[in-house]
Formats: C-alpha cells, sequence, structure tokens
C-alpha cells in the first residue's frame, strides 16, 4: 500500500482538522495509508508519527486547532534539519508528505520539495497572507470570532461613552482587521499596509465625536507601526482631548481557538480530497489553495515569500463608509 504522512505546521488554524480528515479519508478512497506526524515539524524529524484510518479521524471537523498538535519549527529551516525530517519519512517507507500551515510551513514544504521529496502544501493560516489566494484556511472563522468580540466591545463603549482601541492578529498584514473593521462598523481601521500616524488615529477620533457620535470602535492589525501600545501612549500625552474617555483591548489568541464555521469546514475538506488527487495523480511540489471560487494547485517554489496585498476596493469602502 502507498504511504503518505500529514502534518500541521505553524500557528493552529480552525479548519485543520477537516483538512486532515479529508486526507486521510480521501487517502483511503485512493488506495493510500495515511501516518500523521505529531507536532509539525519538529515532530517529523524526531520520529514521531501515527497511522491514522478513517475512525481516528471521526468527530474532528467541528474541533478547533488540530488534533496532531503544531509547532513553529526553526530546525526545519536548517539542511541538518531538512535531512532528519527526509530520513524518518524514508525509514518508514513514506513516500508523500502534506503541509497544513501558513507561509512559513510552506517555506518548509518547498525545501523538503527542492530535496525530492513529493510534498503537496495546503493553505491554511488565520492571516490570509498567501499571496494568489483568495481565502486560507482558518481566517474566516478568525474573523467571525474576532467580529462577535468588537460586536460586544461597541455595547460597553456606547454605554460609557468610550473609545476601543481594538488590537487583532494578522502578523504583518491586515487582513483581519480590514474585514473585522468593515464588517463591525469601525470608526477607523489601521492596517500595516497603509501607514498612520497616532496624529492621524487621533484626528479620526475627534471628527468622530464632533460628528456626534456616542462612541467610537478602532480596529488595529497587530503588524501596524503603531500598535495599541503606542497608540495608546501617544494618544494618552496629547494636550487636545479625543471627546471619548480611551480603553484598549487586544484580542490575542482568542481568534485563534473558534469552533470551524462552514467555510472553513468546506474550504479545509475540499483542499484536503484536492492534495490527495494530486499525489495519486503524480502531481507533487504544488501548493493548493482557492482562487476564485476554483481548487488551484501552483508550484510551491513559486508561491511561498510573496506578499499578499490588501484589496484596494475594501479599503477605499472602509473609507466611505466610516462616517
Ligand atoms: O500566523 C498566525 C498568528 O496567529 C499571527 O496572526 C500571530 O502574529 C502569530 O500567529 C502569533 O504566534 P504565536 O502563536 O506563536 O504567538
Amino acid at each position: 500500500m502507498k504511504r503518505l504522512a500529514v502534518l500541521t505546521s505553524g500557528g493552529d488554524a480552525p479548519g485543520m482538522n477537516a483538512a486532515i480528515r479529508a486526507v486521510v479519508r480521501a487517502g483511503i478512497s485512493r488506495g493510500f495509508q495515511t501516518f500523521g506526524v505529531r507536532h509539525g515539524y519538529t515532530g517529523l524529524m524526531a520520529g514521531d508519527l501515527v497511522p491514522l484510518g478513517s475512525r481516528d479521524v471521526g468527530g474532528i471537523m467541528e474541533r478547533g486547532g488540530t488534533i496532531l498538535g503544531t509547532t513553529r519549527c526553526q530546525e526545519l529551516k536548517t539542511g541538518q534539519g531538512q535531512q532528519a525530517a527526509l530520513r524518518q519519512l524514508r525509514e518508514r517507507g513514506i513516500e508523500h508528505l502534506v503541509v497544513i500551515g501558513g507561509g512559513g510551513s510552506q517555506a518548509g514544504a518547498a525545501a523538503l520539495s527542492g530535496n525530492g521529496q513529493s510534498v503537496v502544501g495546503l493553505t491554511s493560516t488565520i492571516d490570509n497572507d498567501i499571496a494568489g489566494f483568495d481565502v486560507t484556511i482558518g481566517a474566516t472563522t478568525a474573523v467571525d470570532v474576532a467580529l462577535e468580540s468588537v460586536d460586544r466591545l461597541r455595547v460597553t463603549a456606547a454605554s460609557h461613552g468610550r473609545v476601543f482601541l481594538v488590537e487583532v492578529m494578522g502578523r504583518d498584514g491586515g487582513f483581519i482587521a480590514l474585514n473585522v473593521g468593515i464588517a463591525s462598523g469601525a470608526e477607523f481601521i489601521v492596517v500595516p499596509e497603509v501607514e498612520t500616524s497616532p496624529v492621524q488615529v487621533a484626528a479620526e477620533i475627534r471628527a468622530t465625536w464632533a460628528r456626534g457620535k456616542s462612541h467610537a470602535i478602532v480596529v488595529v492589525a497587530e503588524g501596524a507601526k503603531y500598535n495599541v501600545d503606542a497608540l495608546a501612549s501617544c494618544l494618552g500625552r496629547s494636550d487636545t482631548p479625543l471627546g471619548f474617555d480611551l480603553r484598549l483591548c487586544r484580542l490575542g489568541h482568542v481568534q485563534r481557538g473558534g469552533a470551524p464555521g462552514m467555510t472553513d469546514r468546506l474550504l479545509a475538506t475540499r483542499l484536503g480530497a484536492a492534495a490527495v488527487m494530486h499525489l495519486a495523480e503524480g502531481r507533487t511540489g504544488v501548493l493548493v489553495g482557492i482562487r476564485a471560487g476554483c481548487i488551484v494547485a501552483e508550484p510551491l517554489a513559486e508561491s511561498v515569500g510573496r506578499k499578499k496585498p490588501l484589496e484596494p476596493d475594501l479599503l477605499d469602502l472602509a473609507r466611505t463608509l466610516s462616517l
């Protein structure tokens, strides 16, 4: 029987379990025995692999996180680490590897592929920062989780006449901030892609106050030049009053812990099955994701390391609507 291994790597993302399930079950239908690698590339280098059958992946689709565990593995960036990983696969007669993760994890997959390993990557990160793909596994649920929190902050902000600076994740990209900001009706959105000074933020808050609003929400991406702490300290030092009392909230890892919604379950399932299809048909060294609603596979070597721009239309819309 042909053998394949599947691992999750980098930050966990809601939907990773649905992808694992799809790989295992689509694998069975195409004659593969699947092994789950525990704890990402770290586990692969250490030989921490377990066989996964159909029953092992039952009842996991609705669970956030990853049943396999995940790590951020620096060692895989070295030639020695890559050789250790390849050796573990070789010793077990495992021909193929499926890597579920974001940009850093896929750079690792590209390195293994460059060493002759048959690899397929699946795009999965809450940051949605992989260029060339519409949306990655986990991003939609993370936005929904953050949105629910911002809606709640708006309730208390309105009661107290406050402005909240709300920090969302996204590494050095503004996808989560922009989408949460628009969907929550934020008064202002700060993203790394658009340089914004504390003076501008203060001016927007004062303008909101002057328009007679009872409160304000400013969504700030963690990767912005001025994060919530820097902004709060600059705004706090200003001699001109903001109008509103100021509070800050960092949503942090709560954004990664949601149960995957329908969109992420379906996307992960489609990508997992597509990965197995590519392996069965002999196409490897590719990164599988969704573009314009279709599942596509791009060469791994060309897909990693490119910065994904924010949608200009959404940026414009955010400005237009925050009156
Ligand atoms: O890449 C996902 C992500 O949640 C980023 O948004 C964030 O910057 C980072 O991971 C946090 O990493 P860690 O879980 O290692 O603190």
